[in-house]
């Protein structure tokens, strides 16, 4: 009697494409990004003290987030978040307009690059650049001795653990948290946030990872509601994603990972903007992904989803456990665990990559290597 070896499934651990399995991953990625960084409520970012020492990030008068695809949602993440908490102005550009446009950089101008890989060609030759012009460097990655890191004058490690599907998943709630954990960092420097308040916002980080499990676990449970409705949704030709704040690079990343595996045309756009034109799209046919998690911008995304609701647009919500209210608006509902506004995207974002995910197995793509795209753009 033979037992069949299959080297592949093995690595699958019983999954059936890498990319949920690394979906799954997200509650250990995070906690390993989270390690040993944060030590009784407080920042122990060891990461950052040479840069600190060297005086780099004294006269720091503006941030430049330089990334691409997955990575550049996460960068527009840290714009929201680094400017609230550290009151210094970010920018954040996708890597391969940063290296034509000429930026205005140099020793005052901190550098942010977000590269899970490491290899990005853009990112790479933006950040040269930079560093010509005197600017200091961060670099998030996740690989370890990767070109980024010879580039930066600090690295912050995701310590994600290999990631093969295409797609990024959990190195963006990675990317994201390492993010977080720099602009609590820099908020603590600047001497905006006060040790209570880095306990607040250190404290949420930590409930992350079980919180992701409980929407995992209920995703795997007789009575999850997402691939059903991806399902229903799955011979669609497209969907919207809208969002505001922090809600709108999670709108981003939610369309990207559907078109990237399901091929669908999925957009996401600032909810305000949709009606300077985007709404014209709009039908009955044409759903819309509104991210209402609890924020202090939560009434004026209802506003919008009304406004959309009106054209006949089925409505899908992503809103906060307890939100009753939100059923009044929306057809369909994922609901996440309540958490900081600033956090909410590492919540509100997974319901979206199961979404696309059943979308794309239902539509029978090979999801773990999608048409076109690649794992690393090592060329431009
Ligand atoms: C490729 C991948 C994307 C990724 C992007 C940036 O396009 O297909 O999933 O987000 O590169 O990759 P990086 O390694 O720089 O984060």
């Amino acid at each position: 009697h033979l037992i069949e070896w299959d080297a592949e499934a093995a690595e699958k651990g019983g999954y059936p494409h890498f990319v949920i399995k690394e979906i799954n991953e997200q509650p250990d990625a995070l906690r390993r990004a989270l390690l040993g960084r944060i030590h009784n409520g407080q920042l122990n970012l060891s990461e950052m003290e040479h840069m600190q020492k060297a005086g780099l990030l004294e006269n720091i008068q503006r941030i430049i987030v330089v990334a691409c695809g997955t990575s550049f949602h996460a960068g527009l993440i840290a714009k929201y978040v680094i400017e609230r908490w550290a009151r210094i102005p970010v920018e954040t550009i996708t890597a391969a307009e940063f290296r034509y446009c000429d930026p205005i950089v140099g020793p005052e101008t901190l550098c942010i690059a977000v590269t899970q890989s490491g290899e990005t060609a853009d990112t790479l030759v933006g950040i040269r650049q930079a560093r010509e012009h005197g600017a200091p460097v961060i670099a998030v990655t996740n690989v370890v001795s990767s070109a980024i890191t010879r580039l930066a004058d600090a690295v912050l490690y995701l310590q994600a653990g290999p990631e093969i599907g295409v797609v990024a998943t959990k190195t963006f709630v990675s990317s994201v948290s390492a993010l977080y954990l720099l602009g609590l960092y820099l908020g603590q420097q600047r001497g905006h946030l006060t040790a209570e308040q880095i306990s607040t916002y250190t404290q949420a980080l930590d409930m992350l990872p079980e919180q992701i499990q409980r929407i995992l676990d209920q995703a795997s449970s007789a009575n999850d509601s997402i691939e059903p409705l991806a399902k229903k949704m799955s011979q669609l030709s497209s969907i919207m994603f809208i969002g505001r704040g922090v809600g709108y690079p999670t709108a981003l990343e939610g369309a990207l990972k559907l078109k990237e595996i399901s091929y669908i045309h999925a957009e996401g756009f600032p909810a305000g903007e949709l009606k300077h034109g985007s709404i014209a799209l709009l039908d009955n046919l044409t759903p819309l992904v509104a991210i209402a998690t609890q924020s202090h911008v939560y009434e004026k995304v209802v506003s919008n989803m009304q406004e959309v609701r009106a054209r006949d647009a089925h409505i899908i919500a992503v809103a906060t456990e307890g939100d009753e209210g939100i059923k009044e608006h929306a057809d369909d509902i994922m609901y996440v665990p309540a958490t900081l506004e600033e956090l909410s995207p590492l919540l509100a974002s997974v319901p979206l990559q199961l979404f696309a995910y059943h979308v794309a197995v239902a539509r029978g793509c090979n999801v773990d290597q999608p048409r076109n795209l690649a794992k690393s753009v090592t060329v431009e």
